[in-house]
């Protein structure tokens, strides 16, 4: 199984902008359409509980979504199991865990605070970056409160609208 890294950010490297939790606001359509077919074509997806309270997503027969917590007894009206479950564990568990289940892709669709925890752990393989021709200033990075060095090695980079809205793909490059 292999990690991805899903995030959308703007030219200074924003993934939120000015605070506000929705990206849907800024994102461009062609991005919208991108994310759509990638949650589609994606089994198993990992997020941090404040993305899944800004982003609810429902239970559903065709998705197994794990929202890591470091209280899961919180969401207990939320779980159903094999489709909507909160873990506790710790990055390198889940991924031991989940990497015995028959995934070939894990997305892992942020937020920074988790995507920081695995990207530390060097427990992911591809990062897959919409980058939108846009400059807010203010807002969140994807990696945040850590010194890190991790090199990378594009896969591709398509150009998918007019205003020149890309979306990559990168290798990270174990040490
Ligand atoms: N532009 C994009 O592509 C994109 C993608 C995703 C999210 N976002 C934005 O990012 C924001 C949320 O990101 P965030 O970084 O604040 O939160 P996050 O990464 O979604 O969630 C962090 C929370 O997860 C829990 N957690 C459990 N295990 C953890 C671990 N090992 N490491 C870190 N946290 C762990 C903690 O909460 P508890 O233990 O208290 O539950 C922690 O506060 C939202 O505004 C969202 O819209 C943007």
């Amino acid at each position: 199984m292999k990690t991805a890294l899903v995030f959308v950010a703007t030219l200074d490297g924003k993934v939120t902008k000015w605070g506000d939790p929705l990206v849907r606001k800024w994102s461009s359509k062609a991005d919208k359409d991108y994310f759509r077919m990638i949650w589609q074509g994606s089994t198993l997806i990992v997020m941090g509980s404040t993305t899944f309270n800004a982003h609810r997503v429902k239970p559903s027969a065709s998705h197994y979504f794990v929202v890591m917590t470091s209280d899961p007894a919180k969401y207990k009206e939320f779980e159903v199991t094999g489709q909507l479950e909160f873990s506790d564990e710790s990055p390198a568990q889940l991924s031991a865990r989940l990497d015995l289940l028959d995934y070939k892709y894990m997305l892992l669709i942020g937020g920074p605070h988790i995507a920081t925890s695995f990207l530390k752990e060097q427990l992911v393989d591809e990062l897959w970056l919409t980058i939108e021709p846009r400059i807010f200033g203010t807002g969140g990075n994807f990696a945040i409160e850590d010194e890190l060095d991790i090199e990378l090695s594009l896969i591709s980079c398509e150009k998918v609208n007019e205003r020149g809205t890309l979306i990559t793909k990168y290798a990270l490059l174990k040490k």
